[in-house]
C-alpha cells in the first residue's frame, strides 16, 4: 500500500518540499537556498529568512508535488518543522502546512528538525535498532540513542557551541565566505592537518559533550600572534582547525557507541557533508567493527524529504500529540471539515 507524505521544512535558510513514498521512496525533493541573499552579511539575517520563505513556500510545494507526478489529493499525511529553527521562518512553513491541512482535510504533523536530520538515513538504508546517532549542524551538535523511527533519546550535546557554528565562526574569522564549513572544508584539502595542534576538549575519559568555544578562541589567540600567513599557511590552519573539530566529533560518538553497546552509527546534519569527517569516522568506526551510515550529502544538510520520512512513521504510530484524532491508515481518513484534526500545538525551542 502507498502512504504519500508531502514534507515541509523553512526552519533556517531553507525553503524545502518533498514527497516521500512509506517513508523511504523519495519521489520529489525540492530545496531553494537562500544563501546568496545571506553571503553578503556573512551569516543568516532571521528578517530576510522570513520574507523569502513567504515568497518562496508555494512555488516550492507545487514543484515537489508536480516533480512526484502527484496530486494534493493524492496525499496521506503533512509534515511540518515544527522546531527547532528561527521562529518566523518556522512559521512559515508550519502555517502553510497546516492550512493546507485544514482545508483539504489531510492529517498534519509537527516534526522536530533534529530528528528527522537522524531519519534521513532511513531515505537510503535500513538499519538495525537501537544505534548511535549523531547529529552535526548550524545551530545543533547532539548524541542521540536512537530506539525506533520515533523514539530519540539524547545521550550527550555541545555545552557551547555547535560544530557547524565553530565551522562558520572560524571561516568568519579567517575572512572566508558564508556558509563557512564549505570553505574550511575545501581549502584544508590542500593543507596540512598536523600543522597546529588545536585543542580537543573533554577527549580522553570525559563525558560525552562536546565544547566548540575554546577551540575558537584558540584559533583568534593563534592568528594574533601569527598575522600576515599566505595561502598554504591558511591551508595549514584550516586543516589544522578541521581536524579538531572532526577528531572531537568521532572520537565521542565511538565512546558513546561503545557506553550503549551498539554495533550501528550514523553522522546526519549539514557537518557530515565534510569529507574529512567522512573520511575519518569511516577510518576510526569500522576499525570497532561497528557500522557507520552517513546520508548522501544531499540529504545531510536541510530537506524536507527527511521531514516527511519521519512524518510517515509518526503518522503510522499514531501515538502522537499531534495525532491523536486518527489513528494510521493506508486510505485517507474520512473527516469532517472542522473535526479537530490539527492537534498540533508543540513549537520544539532549541
Ligand atoms: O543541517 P544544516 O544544513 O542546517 C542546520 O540545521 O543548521 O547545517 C548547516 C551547517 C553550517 O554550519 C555549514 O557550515 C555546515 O553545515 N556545513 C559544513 C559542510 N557543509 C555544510 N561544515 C563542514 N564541512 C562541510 N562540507
Ligand atoms: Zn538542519
Amino acid at each position: 500500500m502507498s502512504f504519500l507524505v508531502l514534507g515541509i521544512e523553512s526552519s533556517c535558510d531553507e525553503t524545502a518540499a518533498a514527497v516521500v513514498e512509506n517513508g523511504n521512496n523519495t519521489l520529489s525533493n525540492v530545496v531553494s537556498s537562500q544563501v546568496d541573499i545571506h553571503k553578503e552579511f556573512g551569516g543568516v539575517v532571521p528578517e530576510l529568512a522570513s520574507r523569502k520563505h513567504i515568497e518562496t513556500i508555494i512555488p516550492i510545494i507545487k514543484k515537489s508535488l508536480k516533480d512526484a507526478k502527484v496530486n494534493l489529493q493524492d496525499i496521506n499525511g503533512i509534515a511540518a518543522t515544527a522546531g527547532p529553527g528561527l521562529i518566523g521562518s518556522l512559521m512559515v512553513g508550519h502555517s502553510t502546512a497546516k492550512a493546507i491541512s485544514y482545508s483539504s482535510e489531510i492529517p498534519f504533523i509537527g516534526i522536530n528538525h533534529l530528528e528527522a536530520h537522524l531519519c534521513a538515513i532511513f531515505l537510503e538504508h535500513e538499519i538495525p535498532f537501537p544505534f548511535i546517532g549523531l547529529i552535526v549542524s548550524g545551530g545543533h551538535t547532539s548524541l542521540y540513542l536512537v530506539n525506533s523511527h520515533i523514539d530519540y533519546e539524547m545521550v550527550g550535546k555541545t555545552r557551547d557551541d555547535a560544530a557547524g557554528e565553530a565551522f562558520d565562526k572560524g571561516a568568519k574569522v579567517l575572512g572566508l565566505s558564508y556558509p563557512g564549513g564549505v570553505a574550511v572544508d575545501q581549502l584544508s584539502k590542500e593543507g596540512n592537518r598536523k600543522a597546529i595542534n588545536f585543542p580537543r576538549p573533554f577527549l580522553k575519559n570525559g563525558p560525552i559533550d562536546f565544547s566548540f568555544s575554546g577551540l575558537k578562541t584558540s584559533l583568534v589567540n593563534y592568528l594574533h600572534k601569527n598575522p600576515g600567513y599566505d595561502d598554504s599557511q591558511l591551508s595549514d590552519i584550516c586543516a589544522s582547525y578541521q581536524e579538531a573539530i572532526v577528531e572531537s566529533l568521532v572520537l565521542k560518538t565511538l565512546n558513546a557507541a561503545k557506553k550503549y553497546n551498539v554495533k550501528s552509527v550514523v553522522i546526519a546534519g549539514g557537518v557530515a557533508c565534510n569529507s574529512r569527517l567522512r573520511e575519518y569516522s569511516e577510518e576510526k568506526i569500522k576499525n570497532e567493527n561497528i557500522n557507520l551510515y552517513i546520508p548522501s550529502p544531499k540529504y545531510c544538510t536541510d530537506n524536507a524529504a527527511m521531514i516527511a520520512a519521519l512524518g510517515y512513521y509518526k503518522l503510522k504510530s499514531g501515538d502522537t500529540s499531534e495525532f491523536t484524532t486518527t489513528p494510521y491508515s493506508t486510505s485517507r481518513p474520512k473527516i469532517k471539515r472542522g473535526s479537530g484534526i490539527i492537534k498540533d500545538s508543540t513549537v520544539y525551542t532549541s
